[in-house]
């Protein structure tokens, strides 16, 4: 029976982007794992997540690739929500925070906050970008770090030393949306007086004390949590603004409030909460019954997010009553890809999708590598050799060789029935009591988030089992001393069956895989250690393969995979531009022309105006190379030109057209031009 109960959530990942390997070692993967060891201990869990589709990363991404937020988060929901579950990431709901029920929650909770008093509403000077007549809050801009001196920190965060910031701290301020300085303007915003709540957060982080009551251990909770949050506790908390001057995210719920919207970071975590009443209404439940009493909330998280889920989302939960505080905040360090930083404008990533579409028949082989090497006490790193090392050395040499073993040689001397057990041997008896002792250590180890350790363990049951079959040497004993292979190869499934529950909550495929060599149903917990999960007499089924290796090419192709996408950003060209289709491409009507006329604009030094003859027609096009050709001698020049351009009006002229031109590293201009005299009206294509 069920004794405990878990609300376990993993960090809404911002819909601006596809997940990478970064983001599934240091979060969901973890998080996966940690649920699946709670759902076979059939403890009572939930497991929430969602995309986050709300804050400047959103906006500043729909910029970027020149469309709107909503097309943003549209399209990166589907792609997120597809590879979790292409990865089997067990959430009980993918939610998103663009869904009514989510800004519903968000306005109420935010409602509720005021009127208690939680915030207090101050008009303070922000930065304001002239050209863009936009607030810039948060990513909207960088400048220097006043803590490390790094020069491209954000209005809210500095990457590079984590301290929380806001846009007045930051020096060399740069607008995001112009490249400009911005100038200072006054505006009015609601913001959480964090100072005020340094007293019981200190109790509650350090001592896991909380009004009089112990809630958890703190010893439970990572260094780097305790020491990061105390960090920025000593140095003083500052109020924070739970509001801010933007058209994308949720509307603050009050009179005066117009072209407000919450904070995303307190619209998000709140996410967790609008989940779980989504997913309650769904299946029958009380949403409230997974927020309060004796339920345990474990976030998972990334570094980064440290200061948002141990201290304002707490303070959060605290003013608004009735909720549990997080019980732990489980945060992972970062991953590192081939001896340098995951990096999305650089295009230095392994990405989730892609390996999935690439690889779908070794996803667990990824599992498992990033299991081993996640970044829980310090950041770590992936390499592609590494991954062919771990599933080479140990899950093919150590698990896939022992279940292998132990399944052909059942076949092999007693036509796939599990034999009986005789007189047990000292040896036996030291087997099966270690075997008896892996699952509290692996317990034991989930419990306190040390998964590497864990997994390790599980390692180390396939490796017991291939020692005793080493040492044991069934194949030589078959034609002395049948008898005692028997007990040999009854005690060798027993341990398999056992790999199968141990290695359940890592890699649930393989897991049911085992089970399903040994013809076995499913199993809990609970079974876990014993030696008599397999009657003699129980017939199993053959082996197939559980681990392919991987070679040498694999690796070498991945390699160079990585370095021919990787996009230098000191470089000189323009990185690629995002992948159009054929159909887009064939909308373009692009002929040669020939030059009649050319004479200078009027007051405008960079333009030509100019008469072409296109085959088709006479038409004029205002073009921006005056500095690069003089009007005398480009006349009787065959050039490219884009017809099907919308007309504009250039300094009062109307351009029906575009010329197409070739541009150097220094910013030379030049025509691109057919390299064969062609007639006048040939399609380019
Ligand atoms: O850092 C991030 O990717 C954020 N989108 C995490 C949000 S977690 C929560 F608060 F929802
Ligand atoms: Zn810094």
């Amino acid at each position: 029976m069920s004794n405990n109960k878990f609300t376990v959530t993993a960090a809404l990942p911002y819909a601006n982007g596809p997940l990478h390997l970064g983001h599934v070692a240091g979060v969901y993967l973890p998080a996966d794992i940690f649920v699946r060891f709670l759902r076979m201990k059939q403890e009572d869990v939930l497991f929430v997540c969602g995309s986050d589709e709300h804050g400047a990363a959103i906006t500043l991404r729909a910029k970027k690739e020149e469309t709107t937020p909503q097309a943003i988060v549209d399209k990166y929901h589907s792609i997120n929500s597809k590879a979790f579950e292409d990865f089997n990431i067990s959430f009980d709901i993918y939610s998103r925070t663009s869904k009514p029920i989510h800004h519903e929650t968000a306005q109420e909770y935010f409602k509720t906050l005021n009127k208690k008093g939680s915030f207090i509403q101050k008009t303070t000077e922000q930065y304001f970008d002239e050209e863009y007549q936009q607030f810039l809050a948060d990513r909207y801009i960088t400048g220097t770090c006043p803590k490390c001196g790094h020069e491209e920190a954000y209005g809210d965060q500095c990457e590079n030393c984590g301290s929380a910031l806001s846009p007045t701290d930051l020096e060399n301020p740069v607008s995001k949306l112009s490249g400009k300085t911005p100038i200072l303007r006054e505006t009015s915003h609601w913001f959480l007086p964090m100072n005020q709540h340094e007293d019981w957060l200190k109790d509650w982080i350090k001592e896991g004390k909380f009004e009089g009551n112990q809630l958890h251990n703190p010893k439970d909770w990572r260094n780097q949590v305790v020491g990061q949050c105390m960090s920025w506790i000593d140095g003083g908390l500052q109020p924070r603004a739970m509001t801010r001057d933007l058209d994308w995210g949720v509307k603050v719920p009050l009179e005066g409030a117009d072209g407000k919207v919450l904070y995303v970071w307190l619209d998000a975590p709140i996410g967790y909460i609008s989940a779980t009443k989504e997913w309650a209404a769904e299946n029958g439940k009380t949403w409230k019954d997974y927020w309060t009493g004796d339920r345990k909330l474990v976030h998972f998280i990334g570094k980064d997010n440290i200061v948002f889920h141990a201290i304002i989302f707490p303070i959060l939960l605290k003013e608004h009553g009735g909720f549990v505080l997080p019980d732990n905040v489980p945060a992972y360090e970062f991953l590192n890809l081939e001896g340098d930083k995951f990096s999305t404008s650089r295009n230095w990533a392994v990405w989730l999708h892609e390996f999935i579409a690439d690889h779908p028949d070794k996803v667990e082989e990824l599992k498992y590598t990033l299991t081993a090497i996640a970044p829980e006490s310090k950041d770590s790193e992936f390499t592609w050799k590494e991954f062919q090392t771990r599933v080479n050395n140990e899950l093919a040499d150590i698990l896939g060789n022992f279940v292998n073993r132990a399944v052909v040689l059942t076949h092999k001397y007693f036509e796939g029935k599990v034999p009986e057990r005789g007189e047990l041997t000292a040896k036996d008896k030291d087997v099966l009591a270690q075997l008896k002792e892996f699952p509290q250590k692996i317990d034991q180890l989930i419990m306190q988030y040390k998964l590497r350790a864990a997994q390790a363990e599980a390692v180390n049951l396939a490796r017991l089992g291939n020692k005793y079959l080493a040492e044991t040497e069934p194949w030589k004993l078959a034609k002395t001393d049948m008898e005692r292979v028997k007990t040999i190869m009854n005690i060798a499934l027993q341990i398999t069956a056992n790999l199968s529950l141990a290695f359940k909550p890592f890699l649930p495929q393989k897991s049911a895989k085992i089970a399903h060599f040994l013809n076995l149903g499913e199993l809990n917990w609970d079974k876990a250690g014993l030696d008599n999960l397999l009657d003699a007499g129980h017939a199993i089924n053959k082996a197939e393969i559980l681990i392919s290796k991987v070679d040498d090419t694999f690796v070498e192709k991945e390699v160079e995979k990585l370095e021919a996408s990787k996009v230098d950003t000191n470089s000189n060209y323009m990185p690629q531009k995002e992948t159009i289709n054929f159909e887009d491409f064939t909308k373009l009507d692009v002929r040669v022309a020939e030059i009649l006329e050319a004479e200078k604009v009027k007051g405008a030094d960079k333009l030509l105006k100019l008469t072409l003859n296109t085959g088709l027609d006479k038409r004029t096009v205002v073009s921006g190379i005056a500095e690069h050709y003089s009007a005398e001698e480009v006349i009787g020049k065959k050039v490219s030109v884009l017809m099907n351009l919308a007309p504009r009006k250039i300094r009062g002229v109307e351009s029906q057209g575009m010329i197409l031109m070739a541009e150097g590293p220094d910013g030379q201009l030049s025509f691109v031009s057919p390299e064969r005299d062609l007639e006048i009206g040939g399609e380019v294509r």
